[in-house]
């Protein structure tokens, strides 16, 4: 199996990982067949811009490597931005995943849309 060097990187140095002090947002997806988990905590403020973000990921390389992605591409966005972060773009981020791996890219956003809804829900939306 094939990893670009870009996915190599964000696996052994991954970005933004950790919880989020003060987070208004968190999100948790899972992989029912793999097993793999990933949180996402978010602290968005009133301008509704992503000001900071953090992922932790309990799963493969992959999983890693997208989580990280995902958090430096929604880092300072607005949410109707972050919403329409498709698996597909950190895919091309990424330069490429194997096909066995493109769910692990799917766990990503749906991520960072489960810490959206999460913040939505608790502003009353
Ligand atoms: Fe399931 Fe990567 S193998 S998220």
């Amino acid at each position: 199996m094939m990893y670009t060097d870009k996915v190599l990187d964000h696996f052994s140095n991954p970005r933004n990982m950790g919880e989020v002090e003060g987070a208004n947002g968190v999100g948790m997806v899972g992989n029912a067949k793999c097993g793999d988990i990933m949180q996402m905590f978010i602290k968005v403020n009133d301008d509704e811009i992503i000001e900071e973000v953090g992922f932790k990921t309990f799963g493969c390389g992959a999983a890693i490597a997208t989580s990280s992605m995902a958090t430096e591409m929604i880092k300072g966005k607005s949410i109707d931005e972050a919403l329409s972060l498709t698996n597909q773009a950190v895919v091309e981020a990424l330069e490429g995943l194997p096909p066995v791996k493109i769910h692990c890219s799917v766990l990503a956003e749906e991520a960072v849309k489960s810490a959206i809804d999460d913040y939505r829900k608790k502003k009353g939306e």
